[in-house]
């Protein structure tokens, strides 16, 4: 029998579109009350208001993954706003596709920021809450560029592959507590990620993934599904 994600309390990481819009979406239409963070607030209001009046419970909280500052802000109000924390979705994440000579160390930078320390950050922050009560999950969005190489997407392939390195050891880390630790690493996705808009219903959609991360959510918990690819049928690439 599968578990129930009714009034679990789920922190969703860049949760103002794309997979981490749907994933939020989809949990507080399983019952879970879903705090939802983004940098650009007005974007999560929208979320917050849509997954509100569809009968659920979200509260919009902005905040800047890549800061210890306003991660640890993010936490507090959640704990406050709802009491604990039970469900961590790491899915934030920033892209651009250059050759490494075109890659500036901005945006180095930032790709390295937001996809690993990010998620080192919200993991720290979340820990605390979930070793106290003796139960957790975190869910990592990483990608298939953290398992292929990727030409023209060194950067960013590096930060998803130190990202399940990261998400395989904090799983072996933290499950004495009963904590479990799932890594979803999807092929290309229907966002609009990286500034590119694809609106190609023939990929993997936003639904999909959040379909997948419900699947790993609530399974029982004796039962850590640590790790899932998700690829197209009929690959648009090879490698996906
Ligand atoms: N789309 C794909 O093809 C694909 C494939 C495999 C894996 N993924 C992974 O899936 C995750 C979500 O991607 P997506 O396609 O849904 O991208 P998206 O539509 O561009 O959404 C990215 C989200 O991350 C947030 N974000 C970015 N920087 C942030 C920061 N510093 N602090 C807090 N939030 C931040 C964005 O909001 P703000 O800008 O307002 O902060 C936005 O909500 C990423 O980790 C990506 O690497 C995507």
């Amino acid at each position: 029998m599968s578990a129930s994600l009714k009034d679990t309390v789920a922190l969703v990481t860049g949760a103002s579109k794309g997979i981490g819009r749907a994933v939020a979406e989809l949990l507080a239409a399983e019952g879970a009350k879903v705090v939802l963070t983004a940098r650009n607030a007005e974007l999560l209001v929208e979320v917050e208001r849509g997954i509100i009046a569809a009968g659920g419970t979200a509260a919009a909280i902005p905040a800047d993954v890549t800061s210890e500052h306003s991660v640890s802000a993010l936490v507090l109000e959640t704990k406050r706003r709802f009491g604990t924390i039970d469900v961590l979705i790491n899915n934030a994440g920033v892209a651009t596709f250059t050759s490494v000579e075109q890659t500036t160390t901005d945006e180095y930078d930032a790709m390295m920021n937001v996809n690993l320390k990010g998620v080192f950050l919200c993991s720290r922050a979340v820990l605390p809450v979930m070793r106290a009560k003796k139960r957790g999950m975190i869910v990592n969005v990483a990608s298939l560029a953290g398992k292929n190489s990727l030409a023209g997407g060194s950067v960013y392939s590096a930060t998803k592959w130190g990202l399940i390195g990261f998400s395989r050891s904090l799983m072996l880390e933290v499950r004495d507590d009963n904590i479990r630790v799932v890594t979803v690493a999807p092929g290309s996705v229907n966002t609009g990620f990286a500034n590119k808009e694809r609106n190609d219903p023939t990929i993997i959609q936003p639904a999909d993934v959040a379909g997948t991360v419900l699947f790993a959510l609530t399974m029982p918990d004796r039962v850590n599904v640590s790790e899932i690819d998700i690829r197209p049928t009929i690959p648009a690439r090879k490698g996906n």
